[in-house]
């Protein structure tokens, strides 16, 4: 089903107001509901499951260092939106099948905090998974002034909560940026992309696995999936009316499959300011930006003499990438427009700072660790796609097993056709390069035998990380220090389809 671009003003998620303030904490509740919501004014509503109410959630926003409580509360339906398949880990028959964690994204948080896949719980914390530990999480936000989300984490059914709508902003904010005096208040605006197909009735569509491997058993897990409809914050291909001056815009990517990279028809440069984990050393002036499921970019986008101008901002990224379909530049191939039709209501006075915040490197000399990890492409006993990381499933013993406050190189060594990106919870990290290698060598000799030179990361990404894309037959190399707090944690591909099946490990910083 095809539906008419741009018909639907953008909506902005509202600001969530803490239960509780005082000098020494703050205290939210958050409730997760099944409830019907417009997603584009020719459908009929759609069913949704979101925070409080909305999808996407409200956005939460702190202060750098606040001490911050969130009781995450599940009062959804016994039955799930879209297929489960019970085949995958996690998700077996032994457990409901509405099941939630969430996870804040690029979060610096105790583990008991941070959404382990199997610390997961039902309507009421009637039931909990086995690694539940408490009801309301605490966020030091011991992070910069960085754009994070927060979504659900649920072990093997991640890709059907995510999909559902359950995810949000979290932003951290800091004097430091205020300091810097981009564009804010109004002219400041989260854009979470992601991609969806429905049914004729405006339901969301799910696939099931279309030719069933397994005799009598409907199973729903996919290599990947790709929508063929695009929608930011919940709308599908909105259109914002602004005013000719700066604007600041929050871009996220959290669609389960699809990547991006973005441009506007005006052929116009944007201004990237900040990566994952927070501001850039100085603004760069890009004109594409490529988003993997989980990356975050913020830029500023200058709409200064472009009255009465409508601009597109597209997308050619394919899909799954790198080796899918182009998408259709006449329907995925378009994200969302701008009209620059709002009178100015007053003079433009923020800046596009020449520099913004010291990014120091972190130093090689200071490793203590190196560790060679493959992502791996195999075939599970039905004959379905079965990635793995370091070729091991999730049940299998802990082997990363960093020490607090050490420093570690990981060398990501993709020997799949596909670009993963892969995210580690708790550390922001630094891209150090990527490099080409012999995949065939290294599959029967374990060798790596470089085929090219180590090519530095793009200057869209060197800044603070969490989420990095692993191209095929590509070794990147990532640089973090592990803190500030101890316990178990995990990385993970953040394709969800991925993830579930089961592109994920714990991982665990020891004292
Ligand atoms: Cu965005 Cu492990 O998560
Ligand atoms: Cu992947």
């Amino acid at each position: 089903m095809i539906l008419s671009k741009f018909v639907d003003e953008l909506p902005i998620p509202p600001i969530l107001k803490p239960r509780w303030k005082d000098q020494f904490y703050t205290y939210y509740e958050v409730n997760m509901t099944e409830f019907s919501q417009s997603l584009h004014s020719q459908l009929n509503n759609s069913t949704v499951w979101g925070y409080e109410n909305g999808y996407p959630g409200p956005t939460i926003e702190v202060e750098s260092g606040e001490k911050v409580f969130i009781k995450w509360i599940n009062n959804l339906p016994d039955k799930h939106l879209f297929p489960i398949d019970y085949t995958v880990h996690g998700a077996h028959w032994d457990v409901p099948d509405v099941r939630t964690v969430v996870h804040v994204h690029g979060a610096c948080v105790e583990w008991e905090s941070d959404g382990y896949p199997e610390a997961w719980f039902t309507k009421g914390f009637k039931q909990v998974g086995p690694y539940f530990r408490k009801q309301i999480y605490r966020y030091d936000n011991c992070n910069h002034a960085c754009t994070l989300w927060y979504h659900d984490h649920t072990i093997g059914i991640t890709r059907l909560n995510i999909y559902a709508g359950l995810a949000g902003f979290y932003l951290i904010r800091e004097n430091r940026e205020r300091s810097l005096n981009l564009p804010s208040g109004k002219y400041e605006i989260p854009l979470m992309i992601q991609d969806k197909t429905f049914n004729e009735d405006g339901s969301l569509y799910y696939p099931k696995q279309p030719e069933k491997p397994i005799p009598e058993l409907e199973t729903s897990i996919i290599p990947e999936f790709i929508g063929d409809t695009i929608l930011v914050n919940g709308k599908v291909w909105p259109y914002l009316e602004v005013e000719p001056r700066k604007y600041r815009f929050r871009l996220l990517n959290a669609s389960n499959t699809r990547f991006y990279r973005i441009k506007l028809d005006s052929g116009q440069f944007m201004y990237q300011i900040a990566t994952d984990g927070g501001l850039l050393e100085y603004p760069i002036g890009i004109r594409e930006i490529m988003l993997a499921p989980a990356e975050r970019a913020d830029v500023i986008i200058d709409f200064t003499n472009l009255e009465g101008k409508n601009i597109i901002m597209t997308n050619d990224a394919p899909a799954p990438f790198p080796g899918g379909d182009k998408p259709d530049p006449l329907t995925v191939g378009q994200v969302m427009q701008f009209r620059v039709t709002l009178p100015l209501s007053s003079v433009d006075t923020s800046t596009i700072p020449a520099y913004m915040v010291p990014v120091p490197k972190i130093k090689e000399q200071s490793v203590t660790r190196i560790r060679y990890l493959t992502l791996n492409d195999n075939m599970d006993q039905y004959g379905r796609e079965w990635m793995l990381l370091d070729n091991k499933p999730w049940d299998a013993p802990i082997s990363e097993n960093p020490k607090l406050g050490t420093t570690e190189i990981w060398y990501l060594i993709n020997v799949t056709d596909d670009s993963h990106p892969i995210h580690l919870h708790l550390i922001d990290f630094q891209i150090l390069d990527r490099r080409n290698f012999d995949v065939d060598k290294f599959n029967k000799e374990k060798v790596i035998e470089y085929t090219g030179p180590a090519m530095p990361p793009e200057p869209q990404e060197r800044g603070w990380k969490d989420t990095v894309r692993a191209n095929p037959k590509q070794v990147t190399r990532i640089i973090m220090e592990f803190g500030p707090f101890t316990g178990l944690y995990i990385w993970h591909c953040h394709i969800l389809e991925h993830e579930d099946y089961e592109m994920m490990r714990p991982y665990i910083v020891i004292r």
